[in-house]
């Protein structure tokens, strides 16, 4: 590029994002902000895939039923709930609940929600108690919606029931928030899922067990302006967090947190939910720590801290030929420890749609197994999986500024089809060397049916 489009460029772009600065997504937005040209050589147009060219950045604002900004809404709740006016106090305690760690207390939170949702002033949901006080609980749903904003206040431990009969009705979930609109959740609490007796009953624990799936500990169902922070999530029967079909999320400050024996125990889960923002959490699990899967667009995770467990993931997607969508993923400020992906996508053959638009950037990883992979061959049942020819598009797809330690030979592995090949694929200031410790000496790139575009220093490198 020549030197005065250089400096034309920037001015450029601040004008048009004036003239429809509503219309961008927060994802482009941030690229956009970040976009400076002195640190890329002042080359981006030509090095970058299409989607960083600003002005076509641009037209891709107001696709049409999107809303706008997402945190507008979470700050007026937020604001509301700590402003002044007329509050409800609804103290489970006061409902019946015992918080002696051995009663049922489902239906004393039961009577207290139905209390705290027919509020017509907002409504402080208390569950009080500092480590002494244990609440029972047999599976729940807190149904919205509500009249009023809730913030739910857990200070005790919620503690899930083990007996297995219990989850008769609906063996997927144990606390679920339904369809609840302006919602908070914390209060420095622990969310136990008390999952044990789950993970000694999983057919990849024990091959002679059926393969059932296992409730999700805490679930966020149509929620939306939501935020959930200052808790610990812990030993889940499957999954830790879900949220699902949510918009307008703000997570923050959580510990997730079982062991790393536990099966298929994913920290956040993130399915069909747009405008999410998840920040300063730690997860150690037995799966993946984060998990990004159909209809999630405008996702962002920063200062994130992970391992043991599976790594950061998108996917998987496009299981039983499904048509998938992902797209505007930002994962800033990471680090992985010992685990045994990094930051991976993997699709299954056979699926349809895409998984675009996704940037992995400022991560650390030490003692990792597979630090950056795509799989779009993935196959996770005992059958192998047939050849087909159909396959979920991968594309945009930006990995800048990540180093660390591999304990694999690959630490850079695209195993991409040979249908529909990576497309876009970008690589800044990549570096990894093995991790002697775990015997790897020396890394290599493994590369199949990508398309690579490399800036500055990028090691391994896919072999020319
Ligand atoms: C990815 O970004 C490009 C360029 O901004 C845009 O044209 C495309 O629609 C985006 N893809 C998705 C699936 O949002
Ligand atoms: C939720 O909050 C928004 C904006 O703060 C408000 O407009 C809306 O009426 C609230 N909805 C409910 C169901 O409380
Ligand atoms: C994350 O942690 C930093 C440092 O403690 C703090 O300044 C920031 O406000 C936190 N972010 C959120 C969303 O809680
Ligand atoms: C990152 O999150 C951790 C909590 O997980 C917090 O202690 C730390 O201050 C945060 N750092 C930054 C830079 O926000
Ligand atoms: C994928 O997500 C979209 C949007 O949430 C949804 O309409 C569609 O049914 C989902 N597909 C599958 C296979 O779950
Ligand atoms: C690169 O990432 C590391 C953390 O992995 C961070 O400390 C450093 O500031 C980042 N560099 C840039 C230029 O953002
Ligand atoms: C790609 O994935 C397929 C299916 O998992 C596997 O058989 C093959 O060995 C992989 N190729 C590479 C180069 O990793
Ligand atoms: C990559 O990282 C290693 C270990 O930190 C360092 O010795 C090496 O100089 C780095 N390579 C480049 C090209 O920056």
């Amino acid at each position: 590029m020549s030197p005065e489009n250089h400096f034309i460029l920037p001015y450029l772009i601040i004008l048009l994002l004036s003239l429809s600065p509503c219309c961008i997504s927060r994802f482009h937005n941030y690229l956009l902000d970040n976009f400076n040209g002195e640190e890329y050589g002042g080359n981006y147009l030509g090095v970058y895939p299409s989607y960083y060219n600003p002005i076509r950045g641009v037209k891709f604002c107001n696709s049409g039923k999107k809303e706008q900004g997402y945190s507008p809404y979470l700050k007026k709740l937020q604001g509301r709930l700590a402003s002044a006016g007329k509050t409800k106090t609804v103290d489970v305690l006061k409902y019946g609940a015992k918080g002696d760690g051995k009663t049922d207390d489902s239906k004393a939170f039961q009577k207290a929600w139905k209390e705290a949702c027919s509020s017509s002033s907002k409504v402080i949901f208390v569950v009080p108690g500092a480590k002494d006080f244990s609440y029972h609980l047999k599976p729940i749903r807190f149904k919205g919606p509500c009249i009023s904003d809730i913030a739910v206040q857990i200070a005790g431990t919620i503690i899930a029931s083990d007996d297995r009969s219990n989850y008769k009705k609906d063996g997927r979930h144990w606390l679920v928030f339904d369809k609840v609109i302006n919602l908070s959740v914390g209060g420095g609490g622990i969310i136990d899922g008390n999952g044990n007796t789950w993970w000694e009953n999983s057919c990849k624990i024990n091959k002679k067990k059926p393969c059932k799936g296992a409730p999700t500990a805490l679930t966020f169902y149509k929620c939306k302006n939501l935020v959930v922070k200052d808790l610990r999530i812990q030993n889940a029967q499957q999954m830790h967090v879900s949220f699902q079909s949510c918009t307008y999320v703000e997570a923050s400050n959580l510990v997730v947190h079982s062991p790393e024996k536990s099966p298929n125990t994913d920290g956040i889960h993130i399915t069909g939910t747009q405008n999410i923002q998840l920040t300063n959490t730690t997860i150690a699990t037995g799966d993946d720590c984060i998990s990004v899967v159909n209809g999630s667009e405008n996702i962002q995770a920063n200062n994130i801290s992970c391992g043991p467990g599976h790594g950061i993931s998108i996917g998987s997607l496009g299981s039983r030929n499904s048509k998938v969508h992902v797209s505007d993923v930002m994962i800033n400020g990471a680090k992985l420890s010992g685990t045994t992906n990094g930051v991976r996508i993997k699709t299954w053959q056979g699926g349809s749609g895409s998984a675009s638009n996704i940037t992995f950037q400022n991560v650390d990883m030490q003692d990792v197994k597979n630090p950056i992979i795509i799989d779009q061959n993935y196959c996770d049942q005992d059958a192998p999986c047939k050849q087909q020819s159909s396959s979920v598009q991968v594309e945009n797809i930006f990995y800048r500024n990540i180093t660390g330690t591999s304990a694999s030979k690959a630490a850079i592995d695209f195993n991409c089809s040979k249908s529909h090949p990576c497309q876009g694929i970008v690589l800044q200031n990549v570096n990894f060397t093995g991790n002697v410790d775990a015997g790897v000496e020396k890394v290599t790139a493994v590369c199949n049916n990508v398309n690579i575009q490399n800036v500055g220093t990028v090691s391994p490198r896919c072999p020319a």
